[in-house]
């Protein structure tokens, strides 16, 4: 695919003006699964638990205590306390911190600050709307923090996704009402939370590298010719 140009097909929805782009953070502006593995698998082991890729799909998108939670499903140990439990999702977060020391702007697929740069020269204002709590750690490994007018991530929230607080927030500090915003987003967790803010949310292919609307029925493309 010749990666140089980019098209945005059209700003309108239902007749609306799109006057904002939400996007989650990993999985869509970088892919951080790996590294959430690595890091997980450790805790799981340790504790006998098992754990493999199928289960980690199922932590995008959740908080990092659900996600000890979700783990915690396949452990046959004595019952552990919050203490303890909190001190497992640190031990993560210490090793998972130590892997993104490691992220590097080469590791994003380049179309995607090509693509930010190209939509705020179309006027569009553009925010994070992520449940890490380490989204500006990565934002500033990967040199693009200056790309977006807002960011809304955990530390700001007080429910993770599937429930769409942080995407109101990241509309909130963009000063922008949320119908007037697109989000794209990568898991089921955020999708969720979409259904629930009724917008219109967007899914990046990767391998097309194209953003194109999911389940609302409504024209509403932003693609790479
Ligand atoms: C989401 C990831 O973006 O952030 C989840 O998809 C992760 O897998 C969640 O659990 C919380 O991340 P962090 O960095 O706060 O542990
Ligand atoms: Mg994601």
């Amino acid at each position: 695919m010749d990666g140089s140009f980019y098209r945005l097909d059209s700003k309108y929805h239902g007749g609306k003006l799109m006057r904002g782009i939400i996007f989650d953070l990993d999985g869509v502006i970088i892919s951080t699964d790996k590294l959430h593995y690595k890091a997980w698998k450790k805790i799981a082991d340790k504790l006998n638990i098992a754990f493999d890729e199928t289960i980690n799909n199922r932590l995008r998108g959740v908080s990092r205590m659900d996600s000890l939670e979700i783990i915690l499903e396949g452990y046959q140990g004595p019952a552990l306390s919050k203490m303890e439990k909190e001190k497992l999702a640190d031990e993560k977060n210490t090793f998972y911190v130590e892997l993104l020391g490691t992220l590097h702007p080469n590791q994003m697929d380049p179309q995607v600050p090509d693509t930010l740069q190209y939509l705020r020269k179309k006027g569009l204002k553009l925010a994070i709307g992520s449940s890490s709590k380490n989204t500006k750690y990565i934002l500033h490994q990967l040199e693009i923090e200056n790309l977006f007018d807002a960011v809304s991530d955990g530390t700001n929230i007080s429910k993770s996704k599937p429930d769409p607080e942080v995407f109101i927030k990241a509309a909130t500090f963009l000063n922008l009402p949320p119908e007037e915003c697109i989000v794209v987003e990568d898991a089921v967790a955020g999708l969720a939370a979409l259904k629930a803010l009724k917008v219109i949310f967007l899914k990046f292919l990767k391998k097309t590298g194209s953003f194109v609307t999911l389940g609302t029925g409504k024209y509403c493309e932003i693609y790479f010719s």
